[in-house]
């Protein structure tokens, strides 16, 4: 099959090879000392279901996580006042009865409960090696172009080593310690968990056979009934020494090596017990008889064969760049330029972080959450949901242009699981067909509104935006088969929802009451029932959501041309197109407006930028597709950044993003220089607000987006690729190899100072880096 993607490798200049230390600082991040107990500190690995927090230590702890287990079932939160109320509070928006407006939805669309599940961790693998102390030479690192993860240290003449592989092809957990020293290896193996144990076992081989030893636990979510259960099991072979077990830990004593495999299925996947069980056993029998070096061989090369398709070179940081992670971190807060490496390795972090944290596992496959899948907390950080208002949108940014569409999977999955329950949703609470999100969701696709605030709860856009994902995707791989079978349907599923709930008001299309995520306006005097002054959420015509509208009815005739459809929605589609109110551009700041009205924002600092969905990751506010609009959307931009926006990881990795596609490299750059100064974690997860705050793994997958977007652009619609088209001054040297524009074929060709490069590109060098790819 021809490749279906425009394949591009631009150089940025000269490419020298990197200085290489023990470990190359570009790919690995090491540590001479363990994760002293804190989650920050300790290092991911995953394959894509199931995730390992490694934290080092003399006693190892592996925080392990399979990525369906959350705190209970399905539950329908649609507030029982529903019906009817949509219609009260647009009555109250259009009389100007703001606050009153609020207060209804409030009391009457908000859900109940207000909050869908929360992500939870499995089990913690704990092993005891008897070591006082962690010796010499310590050290620990991550790969993060095999997906890896060890420690080595030397303790009394005797070095040991652990090392950490998470295979998509076995579907398990592989850990191998050994010793330099036969007979020197002993651990002792047990599973913990806090809360809610239903069993747990241990039983030791029997001495001279080739079977292994096991440790189980299983566990539940608390429930009385509908509780999600899992079922946990680490095998262990040991070659050499003696095993024992007394009932919860197996022990190992004189060993050279002993091998730790590890499964947890949850009744998410499986109607029944015996279901569960019989994978669960089925994936560890194949795994122990495979061995842990053929485990090990076939992980890397799948991860490998996904991380290699991309490879980026921004310079050598010499001796800078071969340094431990928390020197090189504390290095860069005061000298970014010196380690151009930590940049790349940020980049290539992201990608370890996607490839580990979402991938296709089969039927109910679940997206990267908040955190990813790594999560050792029963009440994570906002639950560790899905919030689909900017997050779990975000994680997916370098999916396409890094050449990872695969790792989307999981996301059409979830979308599948929450159709049924999204046309509730809008039959219940808006009386129409088709389908609505609201701000969150979980593993069930819990559709109804979440927690309890004007500002974020009543936002009926969130199926609208992840259609657009959808499209997006197609974009990129022309895979006809994906738009007809998931995307189209979902689209017009969508806009079925809009054809019944969007109201005209003021000769526009316009949805209310919705809100512009998470972001207050001032209440102006004057609006009867309000209180001047007073912050308000809720309103109608958000700036933001005719965007996705625009979007949403613009793919739709784009889908429908593909298809060659005749679908109503097509003909619908072509009406509402037009009637969608077009940008607002302030006449008292020149900047797009968020709102109907150029309302006082409560926050000029605010982290989201949801009136720049069409700058970035859209392409309505683009400067090629319109001037006037782009420089209202570059003004509201340098305002929040001047007035201290980019104040989380992932809303300081946006503005990279917003930048590049504003063709300023240079500020793009400083935005990515004052993520990595800021909001990496010792182990580079991105987090809230720097070390100490909520980790939101996020911010790593914008930052790695917004890098591969200065590098090479292709939105617009119009079958351009620009190459390079937001470099910085700071990037003298390097390289891009693999990244994917949008539409290509690989009989595309590329025009570089009028020289027309055909077929796949494999080289492209030039001064004029604005180019046409002639797609076939
Ligand atoms: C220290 O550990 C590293 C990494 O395992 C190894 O390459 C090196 O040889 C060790 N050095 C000594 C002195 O043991
Ligand atoms: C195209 O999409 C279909 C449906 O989603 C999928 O089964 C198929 O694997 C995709 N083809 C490729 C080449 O990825
Ligand atoms: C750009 O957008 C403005 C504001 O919506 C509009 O008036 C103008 O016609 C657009 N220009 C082009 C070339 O589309």
């Amino acid at each position: 099959m021809i490749p279906t993607a425009l394949f591009i490798a631009a150089a940025l200049i000269s490419s020298p090879d990197g200085v290489l230390g023990d470990f190359d600082g570009s790919r690995f991040a090491w540590y001479s000392s363990d994760a002293a107990n804190k989650f920050e500190n300790a290092l991911p690995i995953g394959n894509g279901r199931l995730g390992a927090m490694v934290f080092g230590g003399n006693t190892e702890k592996v925080v392990l996580n399979e990525n369906s287990m959350w705190s209970g079932p399905w539950q329908d939160r649609v507030n029982k006042n529903a019906r009817g109320a949509v219609d009260d509070v647009w009555k109250k928006l259009l009389a100007g009865s703001i606050t009153a407006a609020g207060q209804s939805a409030m009391s009457n669309l908000a859900g109940d409960p207000t909050s869908p599940r929360a992500y939870q961790p499995v089990v913690n693998l704990v092993a005891d090696f008897g070591h006082s102390s962690l010796g010499t030479n310590y050290t620990r690192w991550l790969d993060t172009y095999e997906g890896t993860t060890g420690v080595s240290y030397t303790l009394d003449g005797v070095t040991y080593t652990r090392e950490y592989i998470a295979s998509y092809p076995h579907g398990v957990l592989a850990f191998r310690f050994s010793s330099s020293m036969p007979g020197k290896l002993g651990v002792k193996l047990s599973l913990s968990r806090e809360k809610s144990v239903t069993a747990q076992t241990a039983s030791a081989a029997r001495s001279g056979s080739s079977a292994t030893s096991v440790v189980s636990l299983n566990a539940n979510s608390g429930q009385s009934s509908g509780a999600i259960n899992f079922w946990s099991e680490a095998r262990i072979a040991n070659a050499g020494g003696t095993v024992t077990s007394d009932g919860k830990t197996v022990s190992v004593t004189g060993a050279n090596t002993v091998d730790v495999f590890f499964d947890a299925e949850t009744s998410y996947r499986y109607s029944d017990v015996s279901q569960a069980q019989t994978e669960l056993k089925r994936k560890l029998d194949t795994a122990v008889t495979a061995g842990f070096v053929t485990v090990r061989a076939a992980a890397i090369q799948d991860f490998t064969n996904l991380i290699s398709r991309t490879k980026l070179d921004l310079g050598s940081s010499g001796s800078a760049g071969t340094l431990p992670i928390p020197t090189r971190l504390s290095n860069f807060r005061k000298n970014p330029d010196a380690d151009p490496q930590l940049v790349t390795l940020m980049f290539n972090f992201g990608r370890h972080a996607l490839v580990s944290s979402s991938r296709d596992t089969g039927p109910r496959s679940l997206p990267a959450n908040l955190q990813g899948l790594w999560n050792q907390d029963y009440s994570p950080p906002w639950q560790s949901k899905y919030t689909i208002n900017i997050n779990l949108e975000m994680n997916y940014w370098p999916a396409l242009i890094t050449n990872l569409a695969e790792t989307q999977k999981p996301v059409w999955d979830l979308l599948a699981m929450a159709t049924p329950r999204a046309q509730a949703v809008a039959k219940a609470m808006y009386n129409c067909e088709g389908i609505v999100l609201h701000h969150n969701t979980d593993l069930w696709g819990d559709a109804a509104p979440v927690d309890k605030g004007t500002p974020y709860t009543i936002w009926p856009m969130g199926a609208a935006w992840l259609s657009h994902d959808m499209m997006e995707h197609y974009h990129f791989t022309l895979n006809t088969t994906f738009l007809r079978t998931t995307a189209f349907p979902t689209l017009v599923q969508t806009a079925r929802f809009f054809f019944c709930h969007l109201r005209e008001w003021n000769g526009y299309w316009t949805v209310g009451p919705s809100l512009s995520p998470e972001h207050a306006f001032l209440v102006p005097s004057g609006t009867s029932l309000t209180q001047a002054n007073k912050a308000e959420g809720l309103d109608m015509s958000i700036e933001m959501d005719n965007q996705l509208l625009r979007q949403l009815f613009s793919n739709i005739l784009t889908a429908c041309a593909a298809l060659l459809s005749t679908d109503t929605t097509c003909s619908l589609a072509a009406t509402y197109l037009p009637k969608i109110r077009p940008p607002g551009i302030s006449s008292r700041t020149g900047r797009i407006m968020e709102w109907r009205t150029d309302y006082p924002e409560q926050e000029p600092a605010h982290r989201h930028f949801s009136p720049l969905f069409g700058l970035y990751p859209a392409a309505q506010l683009t400067p090629s597709v319109n001037a006037t609009l782009s420089g209202a959307a570059k003004r509201l931009v340098d305002h929040r950044m001047s007035s201290g926006s980019g104040s989380t990881g992932w809303s300081r990795a946006w503005a990279v993003g917003l930048y590049a596609r504003l063709g300023e490299g240079d500020t793009a750059y400083k935005h990515v220089q004052e993520f990595t100064k800021k909001y990496p974690t010792g182990n580079l997860f991105g987090s809230d607000g720097g070390t100490g705050t909520a980790f939101q793994i996020d911010g790593n997958f914008g930052l790695t987006a917004g890098l591969a977007e200065m590098m090479v652009q292709s939105h617009g619609g119009n079958g351009r690729v620009h190459l390079l088209p937001a470099m910085p001054g700071k990037w003298t040297k390097g390289r891009v190899e693999g990244l994917v524009a949008r539409g290509g074929s690989g009989k595309g060709e590329v025009n570089v100072d009028g020289k027309v490069y055909k077929g796949p590109v494999e080289t492209v060098k030039g001064t004029k880096y604005e180019v046409r790819a002639k797609l076939a």
